[in-house]
């Protein structure tokens, strides 16, 4: 079943217990964490502890995505009983195949990110060794930006390569994702949706979630 990501990001950091459980109550499906370091992108964000403070408050699992120029010498402080994924981006990593094998080691599935820049061909030598493949629909840094329409065109390819070649890696949308492009989006081939601005930025959290899930879900 698709799931809806919601990024912590845009959750308001003094209630973040509280935002958490909402979305939670409202039917999200995993926990986008967005961790920056001021490096590979230019804002800084949140690091693992505060990601580590929700374990065991919700049962929401956590889908990780760093944002960070290291990723080899960071992951492992990314795993928690809950962390389901944890995403390094094809751009800040020179031995991409080792830094997957890397996160897979940890226990957790492995996936790449690409920035809009970045062509899918690009990850045609590890595709049948990812487990998911996260297509940025802005560049990296902020949330709240407007979605970039080639992420669609890229998940339309990125499908058609997995259907070509018999693979199950799930594929996930990130940035600018809205109930008005959620369908889009899905029906493009994406399984996962983040959504940061908006979910957390509407009046009633839970009630958000369950309409992107009536879009999303088919
Ligand atoms: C951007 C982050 C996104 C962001 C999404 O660098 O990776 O996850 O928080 O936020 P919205 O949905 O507001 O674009
Ligand atoms: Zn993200």
């Amino acid at each position: 079943m698709n799931r809806l990501a919601p990024s912590i990001l845009s959750a308001d950091f003094s209630r973040l217990g509280e935002h958490v459980a909402e979305i939670e109550k409202g039917g999200a499906g995993i926990i986008h964490v967005d961790a920056m370091d001021g490096h590979f992108v230019p804002n800084i964000s949140f690091g693992a502890a505060v990601m580590k403070s929700l374990a065991g408050k919700t049962k929401l699992p956590f889908d990780v995505h760093l944002m960070i120029t290291d990723p080899d010498k960071y992951a492992p402080e990314f795993v928690t009983p809950q962390t389901e994924y944890i995403t390094i981006h094809q751009e800040a990593c020179v031995h991409l195949h080792r830094s997957i094998q890397a996160v897979k080691a940890l226990g957790v599935k492995a996936g790449v990110a690409l920035n809009p820049a970045t062509p899918v061909s690009s990850l045609e030598c590890v595709l049948s060794d990812v487990d998911m493949v996260l297509i940025m629909s802005v560049n990296p840094g902020f949330g709240g930006q407007k979605f970039i329409p080639v992420a669609l065109e890229k998940v339309r390819q990125l499908s058609e390569m997995k259907k070509a070649r018999g693979l199950c890696f799930d594929i996930e949308v990130d940035g600018g994702v809205t109930l008005e492009n959620a369908a889009e989006v899905a029906g493009a081939g994406a399984n996962l949706l983040v959504a940061g601005s908006a979910v957390f930025k509407a009046d009633d959290i839970p009630e958000r979630c369950r309409a992107f899930n009536e879009i999303i879900r088919g």
